[in-house]
């Protein structure tokens, strides 16, 4: 029998401290001996890193609705294919920094109700969910500004401003409850070793 690991995502709003808590999880689960691969979308692979700069950088009217959904769900098949399978045939935790609920979140919602194509894409060309997601749920405020205080050329969605965060927040809350076997949310507006306990509490349990 081919050993499975565990597929771990986080969610949330730009700025929310999901990249922050993904590498503290990380540290943690590799201080207690597991064997742990850190990623992140869009990217995680050599070809998905590449389309991670076409979506994220530019002109943010590079490309239609339609086009993006296509990139970042090319961009997540190759990250599949390459790094997620792979780590997961050979038992190992994958913990990812964001995964096919921003699809359905930024796609689905920021131009147009685009979620039923998300979806049609999602079952077509990568049919998988996490075993368990993490959304670290932020006041959208404070996830901007946050978020704003990274300089950066990857500014594409934040340059949104706050109603799209807004939106996205209470989506992301709508997604945690539409998926909530495999979603539990965790309050991100606390420094970030109380976020970071609940955080390891809720995956060791999921682990056990
Ligand atoms: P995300 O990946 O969700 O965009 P980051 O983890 O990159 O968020 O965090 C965004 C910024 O906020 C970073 O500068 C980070 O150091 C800081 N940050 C993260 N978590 C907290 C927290 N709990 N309290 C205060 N600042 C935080
Ligand atoms: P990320 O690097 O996680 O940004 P942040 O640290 O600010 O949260 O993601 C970059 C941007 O890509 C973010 O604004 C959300 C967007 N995104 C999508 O629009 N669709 C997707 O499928 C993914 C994975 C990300």
């Amino acid at each position: 029998m081919t050993a499975r690991g565990t597929f771990l995502t986080f969610e949330g709003i730009d700025g929310s401290g999901k990249s922050t808590q993904a590498r503290l999880l990380a540290e943690h689960l590799r201080r207690e001996g597991r064997d742990v691969v850190l990623t992140r979308e869009p990217g995680g692979s050599d070809g998905a890193e590449e389309i991670r700069s076409l979506v994220l950088q530019g002109d943010p009217d590079r490309w239609s609705a339609e086009t993006e959904i296509l990139l970042f769900t090319a961009a997540r098949r190759d990250h599949l294919e390459r790094t997620i399978e792979p780590a997961l045939a050979e038992g190992k935790v994958v913990i990812c920094d964001r995964f096919a609920d921003s699809t359905r979140m930024y796609q689905g919602l920021s131009r147009g109700d685009l979620r039923g194509l998300v979806d049609q894409l999602h079952k077509l060309m990568i049919g998988r969910e996490p075993d368990l997601t993490l959304l670290i749920d932020m006041d959208p405020e404070t996830g901007l500004s946050r978020a704003k205080g990274r300089q950066g050329a990857e500014e594409r969605f934040e340059d949104f401003g706050l109603d799209l965060q807004q939106q996205m927040r209470a989506g992301f809350l709508g997604l945690a409850e539409e998926f909530s076997d495999r979603f539990r949310v965790v309050d991100g507006n606390r420094d970030m070793d109380s976020v970071a306990q609940d955080v390891t509490d809720i995956v060791m349990v999921a682990l056990r």
